[in-house]
């Protein structure tokens, strides 16, 4: 089990991480006195995998539970399903309670979770208890919390940080190969953008990670919270340009998603890894990056994207999301691209040009 602390002052919390950690959550919260009765948020997917026995633990903790469930689906990042989960809460709520919300599930119910707790009340704690490896080394940690709309993903939100991060590693048993893919495609990205020794680790372990060798996944998810806690820690809002570095992949890949209407062609980490990819060659254009560390780059990444669907496709769906980003700003193409593996620099204006052949390749348009 590992311990890591993310420094915010008032708003620190602890990152704990292990196999079975989940067995400590009893009294972890006892420690943090936040309240009395616990709503736990999942979805019918995980509820079925683990709700007995983690409400059972939370019981023996002497804690009132109860269990919300909404549906596994992105859908469920919704104004809809936020009012419904208010409603609930307001219903649970009554004199002389401490309510604290506990999400139990990946980024989608770790999102949701965190902005119900951000709102209700001007604000109840909350616990990111992540379910998938992608919720473990990315989404729980650092408190961007939000609701999506039509218009697009993530747009109603806020930093609204947990009280307690808790990583059961065994839990990631019950995922499926493309899920585990896709929290590598994150992994990797923290070895690309700040740490070279990791990305060595997961080019060595690669098939010891995908068959979730316990060890190696320890070593991968204490390593990315120790990387993402520092990053949360220097730019908390991402005013200062620290946090942008998380972004790395995330341009061309947050515009294929939208792309492709955000279907199960690809899961977020395969269009981050076809990102990444395209971030890559663009620095390499830019004579940043030298080209043995290109092909490093590609092999690894390639390794998460093989169930990523590109039919349907088209290079002007891309560029259009391109342009909807909220990290172009002013049309502006900034890019988070790589100077050598481990260090990544913000780039302002990449031509547009270079942009559209690296995209047509990559995605074989
Ligand atoms: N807040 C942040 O900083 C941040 C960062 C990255 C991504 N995100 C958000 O996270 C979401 C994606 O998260 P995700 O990849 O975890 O997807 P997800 O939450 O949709 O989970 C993926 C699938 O795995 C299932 N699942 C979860 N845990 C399981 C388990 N242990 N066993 C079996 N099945 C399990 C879920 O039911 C779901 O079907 C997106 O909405 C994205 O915007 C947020
Ligand atoms: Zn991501």
């Amino acid at each position: 089990m590992k311990t890591i602390k993310l420094d915010l002052g008032k708003r620190s919390y602890k990152i704990v991480a292990g196999h079975n950690a989940s067995d400590r959550l009893g009294p972890l919260l006892s420690a943090l006195k936040i309240g009395s009765h616990a709503m736990v948020i999942t979805n019918p997917t995980i509820g079925h995998l683990y709700k007995n026995k983690f409400t059972k633990q939370l019981k023996a903790s002497g804690l009132d539970v109860r269990v919300e469930m909404v549906p596994d689906s992105e859908t469920s990042k919704s104004y809809g399903a936020c009012l419904k989960l208010i409603n609930k809460l307001a219903d649970y709520d009554g004199l002389g309670k401490r309510l604290f919300l506990i999400a139990l599930g990946g980024g989608v119910i770790g999102d949701l979770t965190g902005f119900v707790a951000a709102i209700y009340k001007r604000g109840i704690p909350y616990v990111q208890v992540p379910t998938t490896l992608l919720g473990q080394v990315d989404s729980a940690i650092g408190g961007k919390v939000a609701i999506d709309l039509s218009y697009g993903k993530n747009l109603v939100g806020a930093f609204y940080q947990p009280r307690l991060v808790l990583s059961d590693i065994s839990y990631l048993n019950s995922l499926s190969i493309r899920q585990i893919r896709s929290g590598l495609s994150e992994i990797i990205k923290y070895g690309i953008i700040s740490d070279k020794a990791l990305f060595e680790y997961i080019e060595k372990n690669f098939n010891r990670l995908m068959s979730l060798n316990i060890e190696c996944l320890q070593q991968v998810i204490t390593r990315c919270s120790q990387i993402k806690a520092k990053v949360v820690e220097s730019d908390e809002q991402e005013k200062s340009g620290k946090r942008a570095v998380l972004n790395f992949g995330h341009t061309v890949g947050h515009a294929i998603e939208a792309a492709c209407g955000y279907s199960a062609s690809f899961t977020h980490g395969e269009a981050v890894a076809l990102g990444m990819i395209s971030a890559a060659e663009i620095s390499h254009k830019m004579k940043l990056l030298k080209k043995d560390e290109l092909i490093r780059v590609t092999a690894l990444c390639e390794k998460v994207t093989m169930s990523a669907k590109v039919k349907g496709l088209t290079l002007n769906k891309i560029m259009k999301a391109l342009y909807h980003d909220k990290k172009f700003i002013n049309g502006k193409t900034r890019f988070v691209l790589l100077s050598k593996i481990g260090k990544v620099k913000i780039v302002e204006d990449v031509p547009e040009s270079l942009i559209k052949r690296v995209v047509k390749k990559q995605c074989s348009l």
